[in-house]
């Protein structure tokens, strides 16, 4: 536990990346972090922010927000306009594998809500969309926040294979949260 509160900052320079240390226990949101991030950030694919800690030079966590839109499900109960539902979509988060249960991902996260909130007052977005893992950590982790699946049938299936250590069918699980019902 660090005991102290850290400020989010987003990323304005790929060099900032340089010489900091991040280790998370999900190896694919690490190398994005260290490789990816940098083409990704400098050809507006996503905007990068983080928790740093100074005295140890390390990164607590980490997310990008990218705009987007997501088909609408049958589970998805929102009037239906156009085609598309207006979003932003969180990804790569990750929290450094030694700081994990310490209620960093929910800081982090509910930085990201309120961002995406101020954002939607001037650009039309009507949810937050994340791809979860298919973990039991990371699914109950957004389930946590009010997030829920856009296919509940889907949703409870892979639940249930994980808990039996099923092989689940999928990588990735498509979860949501309806801006309206936070704004209130
Ligand atoms: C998933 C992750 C982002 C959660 O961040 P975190 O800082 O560890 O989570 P928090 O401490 O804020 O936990 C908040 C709540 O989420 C749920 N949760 C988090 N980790 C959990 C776990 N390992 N098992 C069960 N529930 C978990 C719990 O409800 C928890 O509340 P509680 O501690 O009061 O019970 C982090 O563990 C991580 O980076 N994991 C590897 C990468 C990953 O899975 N990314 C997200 C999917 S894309």
């Amino acid at each position: 536990m660090l005991g102290q509160k850290l400020k989010l900052i987003k990323l304005l320079s790929t060099k900032d990346l340089q010489n900091v240390h991040f280790k998370c226990s999900i190896e694919e949101i690490e190398f994005f972090f260290y490789k990816d991030s940098k083409k990704f950030i400098e050809d507006n694919y996503c905007q990068l922010y983080y928790l740093y800690e100074k005295k140890k030079a390390t990164i607590i966590g980490y997310f990008t927000i990218s705009m987007g839109s997501i088909r609408y499900e049958k589970d998805i109960p929102i009037e239906k306009y156009v085609e598309r539902i207006p979003c932003a979509l969180i990804g790569q988060l990750g929290v450094h594998e030694s700081h994990e249960r310490e209620g960093w991902g929910t800081d982090i996260v509910k930085d990201a809500i309120s961002i995406i909130v101020k954002l939607s007052q001037r650009i039309g977005c009507r949810i937050i969309s994340v791809d979860s893992l298919v973990t039991l950590n990371a699914i109950r982790f957004y389930l946590s926040l009010g997030f829920n699946f856009t296919d509940i049938k889907l949703g409870n299936l892979i639940i249930n294979q994980l808990k039996d250590q099923k092989r689940p069918t999928k990588n990735s699980v498509k979860m949501y949260l309806d801006l309206k019902k936070i704004k209130k």
